[in-house]
């Protein structure tokens, strides 16, 4: 099948790319380069790359495509507060018209990753695809949007399937700091302490950067009208853990770590618990990287490959390395690229 993965230099599409390839895939990539140069260690091998803007994307650069994966965004709650219009330019619009040009240029399927924080803060009980969509950020306002948007143009030449992936964690060499698994064996590899800046009673389902690789793998080739304008959330119920004990997991790998719960940061009141089973029971796909098994492998990653603070807070942290691309010149405030560099 020919692919085209919108945001392939992004963290997932890094892990993605390959995946694809591995499973017979012709991959093409688009991106607009905000995070190309931030690997830990060895560059990954590039597919043929479209280096647009999502914003200034054509129908000719979609012909020919049997499926596009989108993956494009600005991706997390931190940077849809920064520029919410933005959030709402690239993550919405671009994203909607990005399917109708799809759409016209004959392209069949179209992968699309969504969040399961759309559903917002769904208290104890476990979500299903079903449950009302409560999004509580400008970022998972957009992810919503594009969903209704999307399916509304679904017909019997173009299949939308939307993937609400649970947080993401584990190793890709476009690392991201800023994801909770992520962001705290880091910060006890470089610091020693596993902090925590909230109480650590909120529930985060995550899910591993390789089953969301797989999940997508799985929808591709999935009978076509079995998947069709469907929505999946993509992880594992055994995956759905309070903060404090994602903590505690890190505590066990990271050696001599020690735990802080500040409880300082009230601020995010995301708390929910995600029901995988639609996707295994129609899809028959099973999320299988378990959060200790993701902790050791980013402990030993982490110190295989050198990670430093500077690299930790700054280039694998997006609001920070967007900050300093826009201070520096490379982009411009409707984060377009004015030159290249950094
Ligand atoms: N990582 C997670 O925990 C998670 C969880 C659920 C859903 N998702 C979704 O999965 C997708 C990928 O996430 P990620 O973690 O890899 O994000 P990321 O920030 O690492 O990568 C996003 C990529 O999109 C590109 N991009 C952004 N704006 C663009 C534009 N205007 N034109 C062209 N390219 C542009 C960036 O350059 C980057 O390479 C996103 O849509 C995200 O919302 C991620």
């Amino acid at each position: 099948m020919r692919v085209l993965v919108t945001g392939h230099q992004g963290y997932l599409g890094t892990v993605m790319v390959p995946e694809l390839q591995r499973a017979g895939h012709d991959v093409t990539g688009l991106d607009s380069g905000y995070f190309a140069e931030c690997v830990l260690g060895e560059a990954p091998p590039a597919p043929p790359t479209l280096s647009v803007d999502l914003r200034d994307v054509t129908v000719e650069q979609l012909a020919g495509f049997d499926a596009v994966v989108h993956l494009a965004a600005l991706s997390n709650d931190p940077l849809g507060a920064l520029a919410p219009q933005i959030t709402y330019d690239i993550n919405h619009h671009a994203s909607v018209r990005l399917a109708l040009l799809a759409k016209e240029a004959g392209v069949r399927r179209f992968l699309y990753a969504s969040t399961c924080s759309v559903y917002g803060a769904a208290g104890d009980g476990l979500v299903a695809e079903d449950a009302p969509l409560r999004p509580l950020t400008p970022y998972a306002e957009s992810k919503v949007r594009v969903e209704d948007d999307v399916a509304a143009i679904a017909d019997s030449g173009f299949s939308p399937v939307f993937l609400r992936n649970a947080t993401a964690f584990g190793f890709s060499p476009r690392l991201r700091a800023d994801i909770v698994l992520n962001n705290l064996v880091g910060y006890a590899v470089l610091t020693g302490e596993v902090k925590v800046l909230s109480d650590g009673t909120p529930w985060r389902p995550l899910v591993h950067a390789q089953d969301i690789a797989r999940a997508f793998a799985t929808c591709l080739t999935a009978p076509i009208e079995a998947v069709h304008c469907r929505a999946y959330n993509v992880g594992t119920e055994a995956n759905n853990l309070t903060v404090a004990q994602i903590a505690q997991a890190v505590v066990d790998v990271v050696p001599e770590s020690t735990l802080a719960i500040t409880g300082e940061s009230g601020a995010d009141p995301r708390s929910y618990r995600v029901d995988f089973g639609y996707a295994r029971k129609e899809l028959g796909f099973e999320a299988t990287w378990s959060i200790p098994d993701g902790a050791a492998e980013l402990y030993r990653e982490y110190t295989a490959r050198g990670l430093t603070a500077d690299a930790f807070f700054q280039r694998f942290t997006r609001l920070a390395h967007l900050k300093s691309l826009k201070e520096s010149g490379v982009l411009d405030d409707e984060l377009r690229r004015i030159r290249t560099g950094v």
